[in-house]
């Protein structure tokens, strides 16, 4: 069976005592509240990761970065390299936020080699993909993600395609309160998950967990984690306040 997720993005938000305040409420309420299989991650800033990680330790908790270079080290300066996180012990990365694609210029190429660099240090990638307004009021959403799919992520092996998350989240529904519905999300999970199954067959892409994205609350996401290609989430604002992203996380079915 897929794994079922629920990540928390921070973003650029909190300072360091909020942060240490908001991950020690997680941490209670997770542990106490929440009996389900389901995977609970963190992604947070950078200067962060350690300390959090420590707090976290070997608990319901995982934690993740938000970004890593392509680069494994060198005269980067202001990046964070996948080896880096590994010597820290993060499991988890976010590569492709639409953010990073769009402040940030970050091509297809450059996060194929983000993928992979993340991949062979053990992390395991979480991919974002999804499509501007724009492009959905043309009806190309769907090519356009299939197109960002497969230029970043099909050069990899059947085995290293399994061992990455999927995390769907149209551009329009980042942090403007507008879900996509229940049915656009399922829709566009199994186009993903049909594209996946084309290039590396039914079992592969059966294995890998597609995530939905984009203004995810307490109120939708029971909903969205009932579709049948929606093995979890990715939010943003509402995993800034530990009710609310308990809450979350107890909306997924077992
Ligand atoms: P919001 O949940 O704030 O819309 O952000 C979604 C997101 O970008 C998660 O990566």
């Amino acid at each position: 069976m897929r794994k079922k997720i629920v990540a928390g993005n921070w973003k650029m938000n909190k300072t360091f005592e909020e942060a240490k305040a908001l991950t020690a409420e997680l941490s209670g309420m997770i542990q106490a509240e929440v009996h389900t299989h389901t995977e609970v991650i963190i992604c947070t800033p950078f200067p962060y990761l350690p300390t959090l990680q420590q707090m976290v330790g070997n608990g319901k908790i995982k934690t993740g970065a938000q970004n890593c270079s392509e680069q494994a080290s060198g005269a980067y300066t202001g990046e964070v390299s996948a080896p880096m996180l590994k010597s820290i012990d993060i499991p988890y990365v976010i590569i492709g936020h639409s953010e990073r694609r769009q402040y940030f210029n970050e091509s297809y190429t450059q996060l194929a080699k983000k993928t992979d660099i993340a991949l062979a240090n053990g992390l395991t990638p979480i991919f974002c993909c999804g499509e501007p307004l724009a492009v959905r009021e043309n009806n190309q959403h769907e090519n356009l993600v299939r197109e960002q799919i497969e230029a970043s992520l099909f050069h990899l092996s059947a085995a290293d395609i399994a061992k990455v998350v999927i995390a769907y989240e149209p551009v329009w529904a980042i942090g403007t309160g507008k879900t996509a519905s229940a049915q656009q999300a399922q829709d566009m999970h199994e186009v993903i998950r049909k594209h996946l199954a084309q290039k590396y067959g039914e079992a592969v892409a059966n294995a890998i967990s597609i995530l939905y994205g984009g203004s995810v609350n307490a109120g939708n996401a029971a909903e969205l984690f009932a579709c049948p290609d929606v093995d979890g989430g990715l939010v943003g604002g509402a995993s800034l306040k530990s009710r609310e992203f308990t809450d979350i996380v107890k909306a997924m079915k077992a």
